[in-house]
């Protein structure tokens, strides 16, 4: 049966007010639920979340990702549970934290050394810090529409803005220092030619190319990254895979596995947390050289530090939700009942005479609306963007929980019914936006 979230009861209302009166836009950071859709989530069970009137919804936000084995699972919950019992900060090496490492190690081809920190932002940042101390080279070369969190270098370019000529960075927020306009450099995805004439025209000034492997929703085309691996190894750029959504959650090797790709440095988030605060850089043990501590007085010295880095309670619940994704048959099951997923979306398109397409891969893909194949950030521009942010506010009036316009991550905890309940409800929403 349909959601209907317009009859909020007062007291639901109530607490929105209050987020609005305590918190900037009444939002916990850059996404908010529209309005018309606004909920306050009470608690998640596997693949479904409540709100706080005991309304269900199928989840596909997942919390923003990380909730892979999905919510509350009871394995997660039980390592939570012990080490809270035990400690859940101390400053000092733990061994949830060292196995973590380790399993980050095993499972990443890049992996030789992992340096935890708090979010994917701090992990990407991190890393491109480490690029330029390593190679002594100041700017970064990164993909147009790719994002890589909230860092000064990071937020350029997030999305197409016009067509201005390539390497031209356009600046996401206020307050990023304009000296570093001219110090990120902005490539077509899906474009290996532009790159690698970028690459060669700034080469001896770029310290690392940093991607996405799945650019937000769109896979890379065969060979791509593979000829950026080529052509950043030809030039002595460093090259960061930016795994924060593919790490874990395409296969167990993440994308690196899953595309055969090898990198210098990786940035991980999202799915080794468990859902707690956890992120990490991995890779080459000569590059993670430069920031241990012992070599603290060396000019080249990159500091990385925080105070909850490598928490043990963040590091239990990964090591428990990893634990999850590594028995058998996880990820085929996982990329099946997320492709069927796909597929039946863009079936319900066909039905009701709307291009919605499901670009991505099964874990995480993005619905959208429009009449063109999605390569790039300018293609991904070209979407009919109220459609598809309407078909999302009415998936959720339907119990369908997502970011309208967004991302759909998928669990393992999502079932074949959910599947279906989704499809139906989906195509209920469509034909509501198409009758617009
Ligand atoms: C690909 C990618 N990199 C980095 C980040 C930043 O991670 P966090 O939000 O934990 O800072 C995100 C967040 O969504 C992401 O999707």
């Amino acid at each position: 049966m349909a959601v209907d979230t317009t009859f909020r009861t007062a007291d639901h209302l109530s607490l929105l007010e209050d987020a609005e009166r305590y918190m900037p836009g009444g939002a916990l950071g850059a996404f908010r639920l529209p309005d018309e859709v606004q909920v306050v989530i009470r608690e998640g069970r596997g693949s479904r979340v409540w709100d706080v009137e005991g309304r269900e919804y199928v989840d596909y936000v997942l919390g923003s990702g990380p909730m892979l084995a999905g919510h509350a699972h009871p394995a997660v919950v039980e390592a939570i549970a012990q080490q809270a019992a035990r400690g859940s900060q101390f400053y000092l090496l733990t061994e949830p934290a060292i196995r973590l490492a380790q399993t980050v190690c095993q499972a990443a081809p890049c992996a030789e050394q992992v340096r935890f920190v708090g979010s994917g932002s701090e992990a990407t940042g991190y890393a491109l810090r480490l690029a330029r101390a390593f190679t002594g080279r100041d700017k970064i070369l990164k993909f147009e529409g790719g994002y890589h969190g909230v860092g000064d270098y990071a937020l350029y370019s997030t999305s197409a803005h016009g067509d201005p000529a390539y390497p031209r960075a356009h600046a996401e927020s206020a307050g990023i220092p304009r000296v570093l306009d001219d110090h990120v450099l902005i490539a077509p995805f899906n474009d290996l030619e532009t790159t690698g004439r970028l690459v060669a025209e700034h080469a001896g000034e770029v310290a690392a190319a940093i991607v996405e492997p799945v650019q937000r929703c769109i896979p890379p085309a065969p060979g791509f990254l593979q000829g950026v691996r080529d052509l950043t190894r030809e030039h002595q750029v460093l090259l960061v895979l930016d795994e924060v959504v593919t790490g874990f959650r395409l296969a167990w090797g993440g994308a690196q596995e899953y595309y055969g790709v090898q990198c210098d440095l990786a940035a991980y988030g999202k799915a080794i947390s468990g859902g707690l605060s956890l992120a990490a850089i991995a890779g080459r043990r000569d590059v993670l050289a430069l920031c241990d501590p012992r070599t603290a007085k060396s000019p080249n010295h990159v500091v990385i530090s925080g105070t909850l880095s490598g928490n043990p309670l963040s590091a239990a619940a990964g090591l428990a939700t990893l634990a999850e994704l590594e028995r058998p048959g996880v990820y085929d099951r996982l990329h099946a009942v997320g492709n069927r997923l796909r597929q039946g979306l863009e079936e319900v398109g066909r039905r009701v005479g709307l291009p919605l397409r499901a670009p991505g891969e099964g874990p995480v893909f993005q619905p959208l609306i429009s009449a063109h194949p999605v390569t790039d950030a300018r293609s991904l521009g070209m979407l009919d963007a109220k459609a598809t942010q309407r078909f999302g506010v009415e998936l959720v009036r339907e119990g369908i929980m997502t970011n309208p316009g967004g991302k759909m991550y998928l669990s393992i905890a999502h079932s074949e019914a959910d599947v279906d309940r989704t499809l139906a409800a989906s195509e209920r929403a469509l034909r509501t936006v198409a009758n617009l």
